[in-house]
């Protein structure tokens, strides 16, 4: 493990699936390695370089912040380590070529997620689709209102040319889910985004009309300053899957008004991270659904399908219903399956280093879009 920020905390209780044993992290907190190394009984390293030195390590999870990734992924693989990059999976085109070059050369997988295009729920609906049952996709429509923004960031986070922002941030989840339901190479991209707070100065809101090669078309609507909340039309389940409190209205922008100094909000997240003195405990996975990215409708000529954290409801012609799925026994089990598959079994991923590079393709056309107001087409 490779950085044992946030996206370690949602990705933890994926770690106590039997295919995989956990030996090693780093991180540049110290708190949070002491607290990996005595948690899993593991060993903890200082840097990528001498995690990747161990001869234990065979594969690496690659979850720190986004100006690394393609160094962090170039030091594993040069190691000989296969790789589970985060999403984003590289801050421009010519790191995403290098990394997957880089993982040629040494012949190790490179997977790229966790994203939202994983969740059951979501393949669920692309089987609905790819069934036929409901005649041709049409149309994909996706919006998430969230308080992204005010949750307590480094100051990174808050510097498009960082890697900051909704669209480094948040929209490769929303490409990568229209992308894996629409099924087809997409095209063209139209945004706007916005950039409302001066006091942090990145894109925080976005809408994005996607075309596809097949016809089918998206729209793709993010506002991290929301006061609404999306999770409410998700009857209440978050993100994560787990059971979200709306008394807790305005928690992220309250928290955060005590803090005067990019260096007071560091600490404050620090304190609040894995590690940190008020880490909040790991919820047990029984009391867990399926994990969501907001409101995602798949309208085809006969049905609109739309995926919640329990199953698909169809809502076609002549009756609505509704596709159950049991709760998830492992939660985010899907990228351990499809990471371990490519590692063990030699299986092709669905979410190669092309295919992230792909849809960082549409995210980087994104922000051409909306600086020069025109369409982007998007080549090969
Ligand atoms: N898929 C998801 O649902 C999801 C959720 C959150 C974050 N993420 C992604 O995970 C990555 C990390 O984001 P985060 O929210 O966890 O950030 P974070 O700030 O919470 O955590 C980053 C961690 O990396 C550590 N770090 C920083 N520099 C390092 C270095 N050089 N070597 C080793 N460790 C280092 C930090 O100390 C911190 O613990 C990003 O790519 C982000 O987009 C994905």
């Amino acid at each position: 493990m490779a950085g044992l920020g946030r996206a370690f905390v949602l990705m933890a209780p994926a770690l106590a699936n039997p295919k995989i044993a956990i030996v090693a992290c780093t991180d540049i907190r110290p708190e949070a390695r002491s607290r990996f190394a005595s948690e899993h009984c593991a060993l903890a390293y200082a840097s990528v370089e001498e995690l990747c030195d161990d001869p234990q390590v065979e594969a690496v999870y690659v979850a720190t912040p986004h100006q690394f990734h393609a160094e962090h992924v170039r030091i594993a693989a040069r190691h000989g380590k296969h790789v589970l990059i985060e999403k984003p999976m590289a801050l421009s085109d010519a790191e995403c070529r290098e990394m997957i070059s880089e993982a040629a050369n040494a012949r190790v997988q490179l997977v790229v997620g966790h994203s939202h295009s994983f969740d059951l729920p979501v393949r669920r609906t692309r089987e609905l689709i790819a069934s036929g049952v409901f005649g041709a996709l049409r149309m994909i429509t996706a919006v998430n209102f969230t308080d992204f923004l005010y949750r307590p960031r480094r100051s990174e986070e808050l510097r498009t040319e960082s890697g900051g922002g909704v669209i480094f941030n948040q929209a490769p989840h929303q490409v990568d889910v229209a992308r894996l339901l629409a099924g087809s190479r997409a095209n063209s991209v139209r945004a706007i985004t916005g950039a409302w707070d001066r006091a942090r100065p990145t894109e925080g809101a976005y809408s994005c009309l996607l075309a596809f090669e097949n016809g089918v078309f998206a729209s793709l609507t993010y506002n991290g300053y929301a006061h609404f909340d999306t999770d409410e039309w998700m009857d209440w389940i978050a993100e994560s899957g787990l059971p979200k409190n709306p008394a807790e209205y305005g928690a992220a922008q309250a928290l955060l008004k005590n803090c005067k100094t990019h260096q007071q909000e560091l600490v404050l997240k620090n304190a609040r991270n894995y590690g940190g003195e008020n880490a909040p405990a790991t919820p047990p996975n029984s009391a867990r659904w399926h994990q969501h990215f907001g409101v995602l409708i798949a309208s085809c000529e006969r049905a609109d399908l739309r995926p919640m954290p329990n199953g698909v409801a169809i809502f076609g012609d002549d009756a609505r219903s509704f596709d159950a799925i049991p709760r998830p026994a492992i939660p985010r089990a899907e990228v351990i399956d499809e990471f371990y598959d490519a590692v063990v079994c030699g299986v092709a991923p669905l979410h190669d280093g092309e295919w992230g590079r792909n849809t960082m393709g549409v995210c980087f056309a994104m922000l051409q879009s909306a600086r020069s107001g025109q369409d982007i087409l998007l080549d090969r």
